[in-house]
């Protein structure tokens, strides 16, 4: 398949490597990494070759599973394997004893119960004092952090009522239920925030 034709978002390439510059602070010698909601599989592909130790595991729900895995079976990475299905809302995620878990502009798009599912799972795949990477927008105190977030919310509500900006404080609360603390919420490019939690012993 020629590389135009893979599987491609603009803002993976926008945000790819802002988001690398983050991770960098947070990954030395972790050798696992889950990624929830993989989509086109440019910030696995990006990533994995940034991390070369670090075997990293991209999944989506079972629909979007052929999608991701055209770029990443083309990108032959020994630390990238094919990306497994995994819907957040299944009880059972069938997988454990990852070090690090990522996503990215999905908590957005699922509704507020496979967000509640979302934190749910990842005590059962991940080690403690395991980190989580949540990147994407969010509103603080019922606030967006801009206008063109407030639009860009308006936008994905009207395409899928299901759909939304999360209030950074439900996520937090959602997270601290689980035993995830927050380590720190950075602020980036494009109105974006990378939220950092760590999983409790
Ligand atoms: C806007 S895309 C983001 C994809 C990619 N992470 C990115 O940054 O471009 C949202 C992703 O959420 C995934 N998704 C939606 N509902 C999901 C669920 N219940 N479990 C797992 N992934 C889900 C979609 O399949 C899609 O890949």
């Amino acid at each position: 398949m020629l590389k135009e034709q893979l599987p491609y978002s603009q803002a993976c390439e926008n945000n790819k490597k802002p988001i690398l510059k983050v991770l960098r602070q947070y990954i030395s010698n972790q050798s696992s990494l889950l990624e929830i909601a993989g989509g086109t599989g440019q910030h696995g592909e990006f990533l994995a070759k940034k991390f070369p130790n670090l075997h990293w595991q991209t999944s989506d729900v079972p629909a979007a599973v052929g999608h991701l895995n055209l770029r990443i079976s083309a990108a032959k990475l020994k630390n990238l394997p094919l990306a497994l299905p995994l819907d957040v809302n299944n009880a059972n995620w069938g997988m454990n004893n990852y070090e690090l878990l990522f996503t990215a502009n999905s908590l957005h798009i699922m509704s507020v119960k496979s967000v509640e599912n979302f934190f749910t799972g990842i005590p059962s795949v991940l080690k403690k004092q395991g980190l989580v990477f949540i990147y994407g927008p969010f509103k603080y105190e019922g606030n967006y952090t801009t206008e063109s977030n407030a639009q860009f919310d308006d936008w994905l509500r009207a395409r899928n009522p299901e759909s939304g900006i999360r209030d950074f404080e439900d996520i937090n609360t959602l997270a601290a239920e689980v035993g995830l603390n927050l380590v720190v919420d950075v602020g980036m490019p494009a109105n974006n925030q990378i939220l950092i939690f760590s999983l409790a012993e």
